[in-house]
């Protein structure tokens, strides 16, 4: 039998992962940011001179991924996100790095797993699912704010750029497009703070359990 498994998806900078890995901590069950995986494969292509946006090139890189990839120190870098989201678009790269997923999620006790699809295509049959989101002005605030803190120069007009442009691609694309499941908890934390968000989404977890 396997164990309790928790679906958060969410827009980029929606502040999923940060929620996801204190439910998992608080519930006692493995973590695993999804997000990360894609960074690496899109971190590698560039790395091998490779276009993400070429299937074949992206392909050799999610085959060749492995376990030191997803420590890499360049996965935040706006390169790196903008590649994530390119690869994350080919159908066979996902199919890849749907095994590796699925397999975490079987981990006993349980597992939360932070992404796009998990609720929807990783673990449709997820005990809980969770879909975080924030309007993209709120979210491009926040992420400008942590990016101001570790490096000069960052502008606000250019992060909420980007995070639009992920989100149209993650929206848009054909396979495991961005969307909340149909059984899921949706959590606006527009207006709320970290905080009050992972208490509601704790609510909703234990609450239903
Ligand atoms: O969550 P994060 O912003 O780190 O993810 C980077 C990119 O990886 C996203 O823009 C999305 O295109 C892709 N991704 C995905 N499916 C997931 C997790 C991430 O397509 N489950």
């Amino acid at each position: 039998m396997s164990g309790l498994v928790i679906a958060v998806d969410g827009p980029a900078a929606s502040g999923k992962s940060t929620l996801a890995s204190r439910l998992a901590a608080d519930l006692g069950l493995h973590f695993l940011d999804t997000g990360l995986i894609y960074r690496a494969v899109g971190a590698r292509v560039l790395g091998e001179g490779g276009d993400p946006d070429d299937a074949a090139d992206a392909q050799v890189a999610a085959e060749g991924l492995a376990e030191t990839d997803l420590a890499r120190p360049d996965l935040h870098t706006p390169e790196v996100s903008q590649a994530a989201s390119k690869v994350a678009a080919h159908q066979d790269v996902r199919g890849v790095l749907l095994d590796y997923q699925r397999r975490f999620a079987a981990r006993e006790p349980g597992a939360v797993l932070a992404g796009r699809d998990i609720g929807t295509v990783v673990c449709a049959d997820a005990r809980r699912k969770i879909f975080v989101t924030a309007s993209v002005e709120e979210r491009a605030r926040r992420r400008f704010e942590e990016l101001r803190r570790r490096e000069a120069g960052v502008i606000y007009d250019t992060v909420l750029q980007d995070l639009r442009e992920r989100d149209r691609r993650d929206q848009s694309r054909a396979v495991a497009p961005l969307k909340p499941a149909a059984d899921a908890y949706v959590l606006d934390t527009t207006a709320m703070d970290t905080e009050m968000a992972f208490e509601a989404a704790r609510a909703f977890v234990i609450g239903n359990t």
